[in-house]
């Protein structure tokens, strides 16, 4: 069985073909970042023109390294949402037209919960586990059984991808900021400032912008909004900032795990390619007997072959979805 996975969220425009549920003989991801570059932030309407674009040859690139032609596909997958409307549409749009055109079925799938099942391709998937989500849009614990997922919490401002962005560009660093400051951090000394803990009322909630504020204060005078001369290191401040958010993110999953009385903990999202994120979770996990599991670096950041995975498996369940189906920017996880 042959599926084409079709990843529109955001800025980067994805077609993979998968073979079965296992063997990705495709993922081709073409992005849209060196445009956005400049802003210091994804404009959407650039994002959803640069998809408009691509589209069309990702997918006659994707299959032209499958080594297939177009009747052979079996499955449409397609992300439906979270994420921006006009990208979405795009994907969506395209997806519905190929299904049409080709006969064959079309499942729309939420993209969070594909970068989920990022983690399994060619392993044998816990039953029971604590997803951890944690990407530029969104930042949630997930309890997941028998392929359902539930919300266990949520951030309840920025999501933490968003905070190192924000972060990077307060301390004039460029988009995006994630990977910048976790090799800026390496150098610096972590413990140079202290970020007071948020404070939250449901134990797995997150929140992230009173830690951004913070470093704002430190690099720019909070009365005049003028670069502050006495402005810390970047290093130090960089490897502070992560040791406090990663240190806030390992806690709770870690919280999460015990809570549920799970023993795997399974990571996704572009911030999971994070090193001190993943040395971190993976060593005070281990030490309490559960496993971790992060993607390969190629599947943390968005990527079709994680939307073919996920629908495959949507499919199998029974999951059709209509050619009235649209994209849903605030798609939840039901
Ligand atoms: O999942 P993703 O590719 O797109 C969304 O669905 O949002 O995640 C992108 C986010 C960005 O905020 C980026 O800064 C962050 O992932 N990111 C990182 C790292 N690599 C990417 N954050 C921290 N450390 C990294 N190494
Ligand atoms: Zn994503």
């Amino acid at each position: 069985m042959l599926t084409l996975g079709v990843e529109t969220s955001c800025d980067e425009t994805s077609c993979s073909v998968l073979r079965g549920k296992d063997t990705i003989l495709s993922n081709i991801v073409s992005s849209s970042l060196f445009r956005h570059k400049k802003f210091g932030g994804v404009v959407p309407e650039i994002a959803s023109r640069h998809c408009m674009e691509q589209i069309q040859c990702v997918f006659e690139e994707a299959l032209r390294e499958a080594r297939i032609k177009p009747e052979d596909l079996d499955l449409i997958a397609v992300t439906q949402g979270p994420g921006l409307i006009g990208s979405l549409l795009v994907g969506v749009a395209f997806a519905k037209a190929l299904a049409y055109q080709l006969g064959i079925p079309i499942v729309g799938v939420h993209h969070m919960e594909a970068h989920l099942v990022a983690n399994f391709f060619g392993a044998k998937e816990p039953q029971r586990f604590v997803g951890l989500l944690v990407s530029g849009g969104h930042t949630m614990l997930t309890f997941c059984e028998k392929r359902k997922v539930h919300i266990l919490g949520e951030t309840v401002d920025d999501a933490v991808g968003e905070a190192y962005d924000k972060v990077a560009k307060i301390m004039g660093l460029s988009y995006p900021g994630g990977p910048i400051l976790d090799k800026l951090a390496k150098g610096g000394n972590p413990r140079a400032f202290h970020f007071t803990r948020p404070k939250q009322d449901k134990r797995f909630n997150f929140s992230f912008s009173g830690v951004k504020t913070a470093v704002l204060y430190q690099f720019r005078d909070p009365k005049t909004g003028k670069p502050n001369p006495l402005a810390p290191s970047t290093k130090d401040m960089a490897a502070s900032f992560q040791h406090a958010v990663i240190g806030w993110l390992v806690e709770k999953a870690l919280g999460a795990a015990q809570f549920k009385d799970v023993s795997d903990i399974v990571v996704g999202g572009g911030v999971s390619a994070n090193s001190y994120l993943r040395e971190k979770l993976t060593r005070d996990a281990g030490a309490l007997g559960i496993k971790v599991w992060f993607p390969p670096l190629v599947l943390s950041t968005d990527n079709a072959a994680m939307i073919a995975r996920r629908g495959f498996e949507l499919y199998q369940n029974g999951k059709r979805s209509k050619l009235n189906m649209t994209g849903d920017p605030g798609l939840c996880i039901r």
